[in-house]
């Protein structure tokens, strides 16, 4: 298995044998983090990270900055293109070809589709995805899948649901192909003008995986063992009418436990907006803070793997 030097861009990109190598390095990260035994602190001593956010981010960014820093390398960047040269006039090529002189990784968001890979392809050094636009979120799907095995023990044949956004959730996009891989049954529950697009849907079908669609959770919500909520995307609507019309369709608070079987576990790539009920997080049901905290282990991981300090 070859991680050295790659670019993260696509989950699609890696395979099961793949992913799973990932999460027992994780599971290492973690380990170590945990008994504070410092084995990783000086991995990284000497490289840096470059921290490109074109978007906001508190998670992502925070927890690869994190991440860097645990494994003793160091970090720069920006979290705000508007204290950059880009005000100025330049070009994100242009950006991304003079920072490629700067650091020895890359970890980018982005508002536009495929931009980590445009970059990919401009840089030498390593590319790794923080999300591009509606597309993908590939990282954020590695510590999903982690904090599935973590409370599952493990990822085969699970009945997921997919709640919320299911359009320009790019989080979806890429845990869905993820998960193709372990046998899943999907539910995508979604208001129509939101439903998950025709390119996703037609892959995982192509993959055989059994996709059933859904406006109400609660025709569904019984079967599951994984309820997956999103947030519905604001920022992407290009109708601010489009976005009122579905503004707050799905609003899940305690009463819908009773719906469900006690071992559900809900998940959110978070932020929240009004999804989720503040009352359910102390449900022994909800783990998204915990997958939230995933996001260090599994980011070190990541890092540690792509610079060849771990194989
Ligand atoms: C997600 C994203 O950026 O796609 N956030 C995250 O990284 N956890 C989800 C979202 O913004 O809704």
């Amino acid at each position: 298995m070859a991680f050295k030097n790659r670019d993260l861009l696509s989950i699609r990109d890696f395979s099961k044998a793949e992913i799973l190598h990932i999460m027992d390095v994780a599971s290492e990260m973690d380990r170590s983090l945990k008994a504070k035994d410092r084995k990783y602190s000086r991995a990284l001593e000497g490289s840096v990270l470059a921290s490109l956010f074109f978007e906001p981010s508190t998670r992502t960014r925070l927890s690869f900055e994190a991440a860097m820093n645990y494994l003793g390398g160091r970090v720069i960047g920006f979290s705000e293109p508007s204290h950059t040269s880009i005000v100025k006039g330049e070009s994100f090529e242009d950006t991304i070809r003079v920072v490629d002189g700067y650091c020895d990784i890359f970890v980018m968001r982005h508002p536009q589709n495929f931009s980590a890979m445009r970059a990919a392809e401009l840089a030498v050094k390593p590319v790794v995805n923080g999300g591009d636009g509606t597309n993908e979120h590939p990282t954020q799907t590695l510590f999903d899948l982690y904090t599935i095995m973590k409370n599952f023990r493990s990822m085969e044949n699970l009945k997921v649901g997919f709640l919320g956004d299911l359009k320009y959730g790019r989080t979806v996009h890429s845990l869905s192909f993820a998960l193709a891989l372990f046998h899943p049954v999907f539910y995508f529950i979604s208001p129509k003008s939101l439903a998950l697009p025709a390119q996703y849907m037609d892959g995982l079908v192509k993959a055989g995986v059994e996709c059933h669609e859904e406006e109400d959770l609660m025709k569904v919500g019984d079967r599951l063992d994984i309820l997956y909520v999103t947030r519905i995307q604001k920022e992407r609507f290009i109708n601010p009418k489009d976005y009122q019309a579905v503004k707050g369709v799905y609003q899940i608070d305690r009463s819908f436990l009773s719906h469900a079987k006690d071992s559900l576990r809900i998940m959110h790539p978070l932020p929240r907006v009004d999804e989720i009920n503040p009352q359910l997080d102390r449900a022994p049901q909800s783990i998204y803070f915990q997958q939230a905290h995933n996001a260090l282990p599994v980011r070190m991981a990541v890092l540690a793997l792509i610079l060849g300090a771990v194989e």
